[in-house]
């Protein structure tokens, strides 16, 4: 009875935090800035077009958890909208014809499928672009110019080559030659793990987190993703394509290499365990002031079905 009020209690709560990004989502492209209509109508699709906001959500409660502080909180919401803004583009050409060639994306027809495949990339890269501007735009906010600064340096090297672009590209590469799980490891830090760890760790320097904190999140963010990726191999077996708004056996037909593929469904459900208390236990060990969010979020994550 209790662990369902904590999960309703949750629900909301990541509901209300999805509620204050897409608010401001809605704001962050003014309508000032001049461009094609169709390149603004194709940005706005897939930005709109919902999603669970979890990176965001990320962002914001680090944010607030270091020190309790809902200053803080409203001080992310440009960065909250940022990370939104890359795991879009990110979507937009992870379901090109090139890529993963899927036709559905938060329950509506994929970007290219309603404007074209120029159109799809070039939304793309407006909205890593502008990524960069949102980022910026925090200084203006209150936050220190260093503390700016280095989000974006590490938005430049989790979200790039280094980071998410490196991850896609690899599992494009690997597709049908993976035969190790540190291969398929690889591939799952980098495009999804490294943007939850810029979510945690951009957060965490908004409420001004010590270093040992940073590292901590960065723990909680790698196993957190691990998990969170894991589990996405697992609904495209046997999750509901309805509930998740995309196509389920994505994964078969393009031959990619998975978790479940590799060890099996019920120990990949067994290592989304592991990898959630492992990613709970370094929030733990970082003291914060308000810890319980993340806690509850990593819990909510292992048994999401969308
Ligand atoms: C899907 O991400 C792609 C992955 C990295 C697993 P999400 O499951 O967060 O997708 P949305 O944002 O809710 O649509
Ligand atoms: C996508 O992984 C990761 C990124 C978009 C960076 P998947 O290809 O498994 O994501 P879905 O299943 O299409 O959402
Ligand atoms: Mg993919
Ligand atoms: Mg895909
Ligand atoms: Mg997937």
């Amino acid at each position: 009875m209790e662990a369902r009020d904590t999960t309703s209690t949750i629900r909301d709560y990541l509901r209300q935090s999805a509620a204050e990004t897409e608010a401001e989502l809605s704001r962050s492209l003014a309508p000032s800035w001049e461009m094609p209509k169709t390149l603004r109508e194709s940005m706005s699709y897939s930005l709109g077009a919902g999603g669970k906001r979890i990176r965001p959500s990320l962002v914001l409660t680090a944010a607030e958890a270091i020190r309790g502080s809902a200053a803080d909180r409203k001080s992310a919401l440009p960065v909250a909208c940022a990370v939104e803004y890359i795991h879009t583009y990110s979507l937009i050409h992870d379901d090109l014809p090139a890529m993963d060639n899927d036709d559905f994306r938060r329950g509506k027809p994929t970007n290219h499928k309603v404007f074209g495949e120029a159109m799809a990339i070039l939304a793309g890269d407006a909205l890593l672009t502008h990524a960069f501007k949102l980022v910026a735009h925090t200084a203006k906010l209150g936050v220190p110019a260093e503390t700016a600064l280095a989000i974006s340096e590490e938005l430049a090297e989790l979200a790039g080559a280094s980071g998410m672009v490196g991850g896609q590209a690899a599992d494009m590469l690997g597709e049908q030659g993976i035969t190790s799980i540190a291969e398929l490891e690889y591939i799952h830090l980098h495009k999804t793990s490294d943007l939850i760890v810029f979510s945690v760790k951009s957060g965490g320097r908004i409420g001004c987190a010590s270093n040992r904190q940073l590292d901590l999140l960065e723990l909680f963010g790698r196993n957190l993703g691990l998990a969170f990726q894991i589990q996405d191999d697992i609904l495209d077996l046997v999750g509901d394509a309805e509930k998740l708004g995309k196509p389920t056996n994505s994964d078969v037909e393009q031959q990619k290499v998975t978790y479940p593929y590799l060890i099996g469904l019920d120990e990949s459900k067994a290592l989304v365990s592991r990898l959630t208390d492992q990613a709970k236990s370094a929030i733990i060990e970082a003291g914060l002031a308000e810890p319980s969010r993340l806690l509850q979020i990593a819990d909510y994550l292992v048994h999401r079905d969308h």
